[in-house]
């Protein structure tokens, strides 16, 4: 039985990821942070299924900031494989506090890599190690953009991804380590975290239907991401640690929409049209410096993984909206 850990696992990505995994029959140990809030709800239902076999799942208290505490993990667990999902990951807030998200979305991932370094010098055992680097990392680099495309970050988000992803590369070289990075674009779903774009607008719908807000505030509807299903890109991220050789790919659909299509998607399949009623522009959500486009060239992967994506862009706006709605539907009114 191959093991796997697992950070960032009460993330939307790291819910994908275990449930994929113990699907594949692996033994998965994921890295939680204490909280004074259950922080599980992703992940719960690994636990509740009665129907399921016995599953070898298993969660670590511990946090990115913590070498110590990384590097006894990584030395008792003994991984095949670990995928690093843990980070900082929201890029307007990594404005407000960069140089926390610096030291978790950029040192964590060093902090890994020497764990795994200095467990492969005293153990006749190699780890494989993924690193989940970022569109972001492109920044103002105009599109399309694929492996070979120069970075130019735009946020200490951005910034922090890049030094990850560099020193996911220097490892591999200098270490002879089999490390990888994904470079994942935008991915969505109905488990999105709540203050991303995406999940804002459908979640800020079904609150409005619900009587719950009047109106859904956002900020610069211009700007233009390639989105797609989150579960979808998970299996790339397996699939990358089970090639040959490590490498490096880009993951995306290919296609771009501005926010403003998504809010027009999203209030359509609501079965509201008129839009423009609902939403106000407030510039605090406005970014010091912003990602003005962004469109994955994801042939690599598609040639080498033989990885496409399947959820259309509409598809993937439809499955928000609708679960969205479901949870507030006992609050939605009479039209
Ligand atoms: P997410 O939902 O924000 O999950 C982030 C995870 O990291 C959570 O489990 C969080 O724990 C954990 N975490 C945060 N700070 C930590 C710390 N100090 N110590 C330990 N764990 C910590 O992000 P996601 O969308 O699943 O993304 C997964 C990874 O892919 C991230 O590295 C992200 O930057 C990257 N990425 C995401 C996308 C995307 O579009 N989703 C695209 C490219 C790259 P809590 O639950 O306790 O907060
Ligand atoms: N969050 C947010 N909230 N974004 C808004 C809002 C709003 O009210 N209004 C407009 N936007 C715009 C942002 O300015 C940005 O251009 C776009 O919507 C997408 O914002 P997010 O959904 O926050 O995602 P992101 O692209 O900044 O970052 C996500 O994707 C990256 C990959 O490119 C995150 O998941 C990162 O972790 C990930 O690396």
């Amino acid at each position: 039985m191959k093991k796997a850990f697992v950070t960032g696992a009460t993330g939307q990505d790291g819910s994908y990821l275990i449930e994929l995994l113990l699907e594949k029959g692996y033994e998965v140990h994921g890295l939680i942070r204490r909280s004074s809030t259950f922080n599980t709800s992703r992940i719960d239902h690994v636990y509740q299924d009665p129907h399921e076999k016995k599953l070898h799942f298993y969660l670590h208290y511990g946090d990115l900031s913590d070498t110590g505490n990384i590097r006894k993990l990584i030395f008792d667990i003994q991984p095949d494989e670990v995928y690093h999902l843990g980070a900082q990951s929201h890029v307007r807030v990594s404005f407000d506090i960069p140089e926390y998200t610096a030291d978790i979305t950029g040192l964590g991932a060093l902090r890994i890599l020497e764990a795994i370094k200095d467990f492969e010098k005293s153990h006749d055992k190699k780890i494989r190690f993924y690193q989940a680097s970022s569109s972001e990392m492109f920044g103002s680099t105009p599109p399309p953009q694929n492996e070979k495309t120069s970075f130019h970050p735009r946020s200490p988000y951005g910034c922090a991804k890049v030094f990850a992803y560099h020193t996911t590369v220097n490892y591999r070289e200098a270490y002879n380590m089999f490390a990888v990075n994904g470079v994942l674009f935008n991915h969505e779903s109905e488990r999105r975290g709540e203050t991303f774009v995406t999940r804002k607008i459908t979640r800020g719908i079904a609150r409005i239907l619900a009587g719950l807000d009047k109106k859904l505030y956002l900020g610069n509807l211009n700007a233009r991401r390639d989105w797609g299903y989150a579960k979808e890109y998970m299996e790339a991220a397996w699939m990358m640690l089970q090639q040959d050789k490590p490498d490096d790919y880009v993951i995306g659909t290919g296609e771009t929409h501005s926010v403003k299509e998504f809010v027009q998607a999203a209030f359509k399949h609501a079965g509201i049209s008129d839009w423009k009623k609902y939403v106000e522009i407030d510039p605090r959500y406005y970014r010091p410096t912003e990602v003005d486009s962004l469109i994955a060239d994801p042939s690599k992967a598609r040639k080498k993984l033989k990885w496409k994506p399947k959820t259309t862009f509409d598809s993937l706006v439809r499955l928000m909206v609708e679960e969205d709605l479901r949870v507030y539907s006992p609050n939605i009114k009479e039209a």
